[in-house]
């Protein structure tokens, strides 16, 4: 398998309006991203993916982009950015952005020109219709709620927006929408950043003539929009106009991607992007009404899915790996134990199951301190319009009650991982000075980056330990997977091989005593214990994990 430095780095994502303010205005800034790079140095990451630090007026915290060439006011400027991009080279850190280009803020100069006239040079970047008889062009219903067309009074037409209404998908099909794109990229390759990654980027393609899809479906994977008919070719256009002229870092968000679509988007051959990240595995609790309930993900189904991307990836695309980013819940809280005496443990084991596989390992800010969801207690709590907008759309509609749509909501609603990075004990957990844009979660006395530092047997000194075991150990990075007991509900076992080595990872997921008897070709030999989340030091024929222990073993 070719090697690359992409495929050997853990990428850690910083959603910077939570992890650190430095001028106390409640909201996360550059300078204090600036004041942290050590800190990331220390966890050992090699790459940071930002989350949108464009100009923005917030109506998806900066995933509707009115400049991509300026900084939001309340993060800095221009000139902080070129400093933290200067300081985190320095320290030997990458950089990756975010790209979101599937659409622009309606704020952005484009739409406002668009949005004009009929005649406007900028019409034709976005995506305009007529009413259809008398309503809106098609089903399609927004990710966030509602239609995904709103009507525009000035010219009479409707718009396309997957998102929110101040979201308007730009109209890829236009040569010169591309252009811009990769001009702008290209600005800021030239500036030296390291890698993008690409919001949404399995949406850019519509379906010729915008049919209905199926009655009453919405979100992410509506069957209009992802993997369209023209994506791949748009993306190797990217890739000839842009990425292939620079040495980059490259994962496209790919909501509805199958892995036969997959080993396009990200196949060895290098034509258009380095990975995706997929969304299988996060959709094992999802259902009717989109990800609003409140189930439970089973094992067996999860190693279902790993399995199949690890197997059916290797040698012929490269995998991302996370549990966790912005969009989701605390996969501690939501697959784990986020409370008492089996949370750190608990947070080991998960860390070890998914750093062990075979993939780039993408860490999100809090995870790497067992950080978990937010106790919520009221609506006026949320800042998320996904959630906000949900509880609103499914109660007023009577498809589901207050009281659960509520529980839905503080169970899998985006803003559990956006609350403010637990930093030390102090007011606002050392988040900032003033008061927070979002309410700190009130167990930051106890879960915070200043305690797990003072101990050597902290989450974060074991997720230390993970990633540099990744710059070790060829086999954690190029070896191939096989699972073991796929039926089991309570053990995740694998095997890595690479040459004539072979890593046997043992992850229990229940606070029950069990009992795992290692498959012969071990039972014979000794092995080395790498990782261990119990201290283990050796391993027996038969092993009684203890609740939510890990081991990773090579022999
Ligand atoms: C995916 C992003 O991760 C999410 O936060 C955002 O709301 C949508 N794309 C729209 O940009």
């Amino acid at each position: 398998m070719d090697k690359a430095w992409w495929k050997e780095s853990v990428v850690y994502q910083i959603y910077p309006r939570s992890f650190c303010d430095s001028n106390g205005d409640g909201i996360g800034d550059l300078n204090g991203i600036i004041s942290k790079l050590e800190y990331l140095k220390e966890l050992g990451v090699d790459v940071i993916w930002l989350s949108p630090v464009y100009q923005s007026p917030n109506d998806d915290n900066g995933y509707d982009i009115s400049d991509y060439k300026a900084i939001m006011t309340e993060f800095g400027t221009m000139e902080d950015y070129d400093r933290m991009l200067a300081r985190a080279h320095e320290l030997g850190i990458k950089i990756m952005m975010d790209l979101v280009v599937n659409h622009t803020s309606d704020e952005h100069a484009w739409f406002v020109e668009s949005r004009k006239s009929k005649e406007s040079p900028y019409r034709d970047y976005y995506i305009w219709r007529d009413e259809k008889d008398g309503k809106e062009p098609n089903n399609w219903g927004g990710c966030f709620g509602g239609s995904a067309w709103k009507y525009d009074e000035g010219t009479g037409q409707f718009y396309l927006h997957l998102f929110s209404p101040k979201q308007p998908d730009l109209n890829w099909e236009n040569p010169q929408v591309r252009k811009e794109v990769f001009n702008m990229m290209t600005w800021w390759c030239d500036k030296g950043i390291d890698g993008f990654r690409m919001d949404v980027i399995s949406l850019i393609s519509k379906r010729p003539g915008l049919p209905d899809g199926p009655a009453g479906k919405s979100g992410y994977g509506d069957p209009g929009c992802a993997n369209g008919p023209h994506v791949h070719e748009y993306l190797q256009e990217m890739n000839q106009e842009v990425l292939s002229k620079y040495d980059l870092i490259t994962v496209g968000e790919c909501s509805g991607v199958t892995v036969e679509e997959a080993k396009k988007y990200a196949s060895v051959e290098g034509k258009e992007l380095n990975m995706v990240f997929q969304f299988e595995h996060m959709d094992l609790d999802g259902g009717e009404s989109f990800k609003w309930n409140h189930k439970k993900i089973r094992l067996t189904e999860l190693k279902k899915v790993m399995s199949k991307w690890q197997t059916e990836l290797y040698g012929k695309a490269w995998n991302s790996l996370y549990w966790c980013n912005h969009d989701q819940p605390r996969m501690l809280s939501r697959i784990g134990n986020d409370s008492g005496k089996y949370r750190e443990v608990c947070a080991k084991m998960l860390g070890t199951c998914l750093h062990m596989m075979q993939g780039t390992p993408y860490i999100y800010q809090g995870e790497e301190l067992g950080m978990t969801n937010y106790p919520f207690t009221s609506l006026e709590e949320f800042r998320d319009i996904e959630s906000i907008n949900a509880y609103h759309e499914l109660t007023e509609k009577g498809v589901v009650s207050k009281e659960d749509m509520f529980d839905y909501i503080s169970y899998k609603g985006r803003d559990n991982s956006r609350t403010p990075m637990q930093w030390d004990e102090s007011p606002q957990a050392g988040f900032t000075s003033g008061t927070p844009w979002i309410a700190v979660n009130p167990n930051y006395k106890e879960i915070n980056a200043a305690e797990q530092m003072s101990r050597e047997d902290s989450v974060f000194r074991y997720y230390q330990k993970l990633i540099k075991l990744r710059k070790e150990h060829e086999i954690i990075v190029y070896g191939d997977y096989t699972l073991l007991l796929p039926d089991s509900e309570e053990i995740y076992a694998y095997v890595r091989s690479c040459k004539k080595q072979k890593l046997l990872v043992v992850c229990c997921f229940t606070k029950k005593e069990t009992v795992y008897e290692l498959p012969q070709e071990f039972s014979r030999q000794s092995g080395k214990v790498l990782v261990s989340n119990y201290g283990r030091r050796s391993v027996e024929e038969t092993l009684i994990l203890a609740p939510y222990e890990a081991a990773a073993i090579l022999y």
